[in-house]
């Protein structure tokens, strides 16, 4: 199965009226960055690469796991619209905004910013999801986990990186904590539950191989403490690629 070439991104900034949430077209660009880097190996692999193997033990087999996904993305496209109520109450309207908003075909990943209120990062909707519902499917994220954003522990962008996980088809690493099927990925610890934070040689599937895949994407911990997808999620992320999404933009 080969990969997709590169997934055309289409920015959906909803700002407040005095510029609250209005994310500018440069940080866009070191969002889509965070995304190529973290799909292609992550800083793990990046930072392995350029000290030429002369890194750590631990950094080495940070490394080691990071997986090149061979997905790259690309900004092709940004839409803005100041709109207090859309910005405030996005949850609310929803439907009406990516309705009204959403771009190019099951392959086009359409991402929407706003503010999502305290509690939530952001939100996506699953490959399968797309034939029901394709003027709905896209990546939710709260403006301020852009790079460069006022969220703090979540600023570095991998809110994005983690709901794109999801729009690719993967679940946490914790879905059904310590018992099969788990995530669906064979090459990720099982883990019961979210981890937050960054603990260390945290395992909480005493009784199953592996410590708690702590720096998965797809976990809940700080974005600092995030650096990578497995190989099997890269897999898993390919094959839904191949099976709901490929053929329309490519
Ligand atoms: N809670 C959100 C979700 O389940 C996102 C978690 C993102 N974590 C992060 N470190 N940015 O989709
Ligand atoms: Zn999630
Ligand atoms: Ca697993």
């Amino acid at each position: 199965l080969q990969p997709p070439q590169t997934v055309p991104v289409v920015v959906h900034v909803v700002s407040a009226e005095d510029g609250r949430g209005d994310v500018s077209d440069e940080r866009l660009q070191k969002q889509v960055d965070v995304l190529n880097t973290a799909y292609s190996g992550g800083e793990a692999a990046a930072a392995a690469r350029s000290a030429g193997g002369t890194g750590t033990a631990a950094e080495e087999a940070a490394a080691e796991e990071a997986a090149d996904t061979g997905f790259r993305f690309e900004l092709t496209d940004v839409t803005r619209t100041a709109d207090d109520e859309w910005f405030t109450n996005f949850e609310e309207h929803r439907d009406t905004i990516r309705a009204k908003l959403r771009q190019g075909d099951a392959g086009t990943l359409n991402i929407y910013t706003a503010d999502l209120g305290p509690g939530l990062l952001g939100y996506s909707t699953f490959p399968q999801d797309y034939e029901e519902n394709p003027d709905q499917d896209g990546v939710v994220v709260a403006h301020d986990t852009l790079p460069g954003g006022d969220r703090e522990k979540f600023n570095l962008g991998h809110t994005t990186t983690h709901e794109v996980g999801h729009w690719l088809g993967l679940f946490h690493t914790f879905q059904n904590g310590c018992t099969d099927p788990g995530d669906y990925v064979d090459d990720t610890p099982y883990e019961r539950e979210a981890a937050s934070g960054c603990p260390e040689g945290r395992d909480t599937c005493p009784e199953q191989a592996g410590e708690d895949p702590v720096t998965n994407f797809m976990n809940y911990s700080d974005d600092a403490c995030m650096t990578h997808f497995t190989a099997g999620q890269g897999k898993r992320m390919v094959e839904h690629w191949a099976a709901f999404r490929a053929g329309s933009s490519q």
